[in-house]
């Protein structure tokens, strides 16, 4: 058996650590529109969101979502067009299809309920350790960690762990550091206070606010003067660069656009047609003669990139006029409005749209 007194110790050390926190957390807890009803369902879905978007650009996207699709079985059931619009602009677009991967799961095996156990919830397409115990937690009040990146830079300061944060092994340590003081009955409270915490407060890059910063006093990093040399963190790979060419066609006040591969990078999503490589303009217009069309007009546009998470698009852009019929099936001709409305084209693209 432990000594008591040592015993004693270690519960008056997390009991403080717990309250403080929490009551900063009910001053200083930011008003987010999925904490004023933390359904099963929005805390998934501003879950999916928060995977890869900060919290100010998706709370828009969320009431939007929300409103549109309020319930697991509406999710089931939207056809995609739809749900990728209201994704539009969020990127990663592989959460959206797994969202509604997961809510018909949910239909078909929890009869439209959300799982409680976190193998359950970890079984379901999009659905990590992570967005598992950020569910469990906040919706069900079941005291598991969700330790998102904002919680490790956190944890790893107050453990003043030197660990580089990208192991695994560090992550599980800290996850074992947050289950020894998560309290059993406001889980939800405690994990968001944490996430609050980092994005507040215990802030990247040496900019930290200790001095307003509730657990200061537990934390060893403040104690020992490592607070900018934790977290450790290697460096990441470097992204790979991809040069394209991308086409803005015009064909009788119409534009064209077609559909991406169903695997791989922006999957079954509508592109304007493009080409790997910096084309120059005639081997542009031999391309769309080859296709069947006459070239009007053709005129450079800006350059851009677009950064994904393990590449990087530099694009370079022509728009150009065409008559003729053409020989594609795969493209489609739609409008300014029709695009605005309807077709959800990613982000990536978006400087070679008309209005840009
Ligand atoms: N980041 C991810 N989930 C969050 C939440 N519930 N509150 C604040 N920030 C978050």
């Amino acid at each position: 058996m432990r000594p008591l007194v040592i015993y004693n110790h270690r519960m008056n050390y997390i009991n403080k650590f717990q309250n403080q926190l929490l009551n900063w957390y009910r001053q200083k807890a930011r008003e987010l529109p999925w904490r004023s009803d933390p359904s099963p369902y929005k805390v998934w879905i501003s879950e999916a969101m928060l995977q890869q978007t900060r919290v100010e650009t998706v709370i828009p996207y969320f009431n939007r979502f929300v409103d549109e699709i309020p319930s697991v079985e509406s999710l089931a059931e939207v056809e995609d067009e739809r749900l990728f619009k209201l994704w539009q602009g969020l990127g990663y677009y592989r959460r959206a299809t797994y969202l509604k991967k997961a809510a018909q799961a949910i239909v078909k095996e929890y009869n439209g309920h959300l799982p409680v156990s976190i193998n359950e919830l970890k079984s379901l397409p999009g659905i990590g350790a992570y967005t598992a115990g950020a569910i469990a937690s906040i919706a069900f009040n079941i005291p598991v960690p969700a330790v998102d990146g904002n919680v490790l830079r956190v944890m790893a300061r107050v453990n003043a762990d030197q660990g580089n944060i990208r192991n695994p092994e560090v992550k599980k340590r800290i996850e074992e550091l947050v289950i020894t003081l998560i309290p059993t009955n406001n889980a939800g409270d405690f994990n968001q206070a944490l996430m609050d915490l980092g994005a507040g407060i215990c802030l990247p890059n040496g900019t930290p606010k200790c001095n307003e910063c509730p657990v200061k006093e537990f934390c060893k990093a403040y104690s020992k003067g490592l607070v900018s040399t934790i977290p450790v963190k290697s460096d990441k790979k470097e992204r790979k660069m991809l040069e394209k060419t991308i086409l803005t066609v015009w064909w009788n006040g119409r534009m064209a656009i077609r559909k991406r591969e169903s695997k791989g990078l922006l999957a079954n999503l509508w592109e304007l047609p493009n080409y790997e490589g910096f084309l120059s303009k005639e081997q542009c217009v031999l391309i769309l003669e080859q296709l069947g069309f006459t070239v009007t007009d053709i005129t450079t546009m800006k350059n851009a990139r677009h950064i994904f998470t393990h590449i990087e698009w530099v694009m370079k852009g022509y728009s150009i006029s065409v008559e003729g019929e053409g020989n594609l099936s795969d493209w489609k001709w739609v409008t300014d409005e029709e695009i605005r409305g309807i077709y959800s084209i990613p982000t990536a693209f978006q400087a070679f749209f008309p209005s840009s």
